[in-house]
């Protein structure tokens, strides 16, 4: 079995002096996990973050990467430049950088190229709308934008992580049901098992409103690996008790 994955999306949240009070009451809280932890911070805070959780069980991640290089890409931060900070993974693709920033298939698909070259492990969110679903493309959709980074890294799908976070799930407090999620996850796995002979390895994570209610639910799932987690993972309580759902 994977071994399974808790990360967190802290989104725009966070100030110096509550990174540090959530990171200190994490790691006085997390013992040994039995899981992967991870917390996608916003990359301004990752050298502060760095310093506060270096070489404990919590891993460093940020929430969206370039597609370029380098060069003159002003205000954008490279993928070689998070390695260099100590950062292992990248949220590419959140449905937020997609409505927002206008990111495509092909740019989510590129970004994850950009962090797997520089050794960075991108978490690839892939989900439909509530009109997506209501029209039964949720298939379909997810399918697409997953297709588009497999084509554009071939082999080394193996290397990445995958969410599937429905878009109507998200920060609305309405997660998706455990087997609405499994049936999604399964198509995903499906498709990897297509391209990969490693996809069993894969890990898949659930996003969407998960909590500390709901998180042993979605968690026991045959093809749900883990969790990205966006408002729970700013509270330590509700962190910790997702991330003990996770052993
Ligand atoms: P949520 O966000 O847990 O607040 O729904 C998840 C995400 O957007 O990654």
């Amino acid at each position: 079995m994977t071994q399974k994955f808790i990360a967190g999306n802290w989104k725009m949240n966070g100030s110096t002096a509550a990174n540090d009070l959530l990171l200190s009451g994490l790691l006085a809280g997390i013992g040994q996990p039995a899981c992967q932890v991870a917390v996608c911070v916003p990359s301004i805070y990752v050298a502060q973050c760095h310093g506060l959780i270096a070489g404990t069980s919590i891993s460093l991640g940020v929430q969206d990467v370039s597609q370029h290089e380098s060069g003159a890409y002003t205000g954008e931060i490279s993928a070689a430049m998070l390695k260099d900070c100590g950062v292992r993974f990248a949220i590419v693709g959140h449905s937020e950088r997609r409505q927002y920033h206008g990111e495509t298939d092909t740019v989510v698909a590129t970004k994850a190229q950009r962090a797997l070259g520089c050794g960075i492990t991108p978490i690839v969110c892939v989900g439909e709308t509530l009109a997506e679903r209501e029209a039964g493309q949720t298939e379909a959709v997810v399918k697409r934008q997953l297709a588009a980074v497999i084509h554009a890294n071939g082999h080394c799908i193996s290397e990445l992580v995958v969410a599937y976070e429905p878009v109507w799930a998200i920060g609305t407090g309405r997660s998706a049901t455990a087997e609405q999620a499994q049936q999604v996850h399964a198509v995903l796995r499906t498709q990897l098992r297509a391209a990969s002979s490693k996809a069993d390895g894969i890990q898949i994570l659930y996003g969407g409103s998960m909590n500390a209610a709901n998180a042993k639910d979605l968690l026991a799932q045959q093809d749900i690996d883990g969790g990205l987690i966006g408002g729970a993972a700013l509270k330590v309580q509700d962190f910790l008790t997702i991330i003990a759902a996770a052993q």
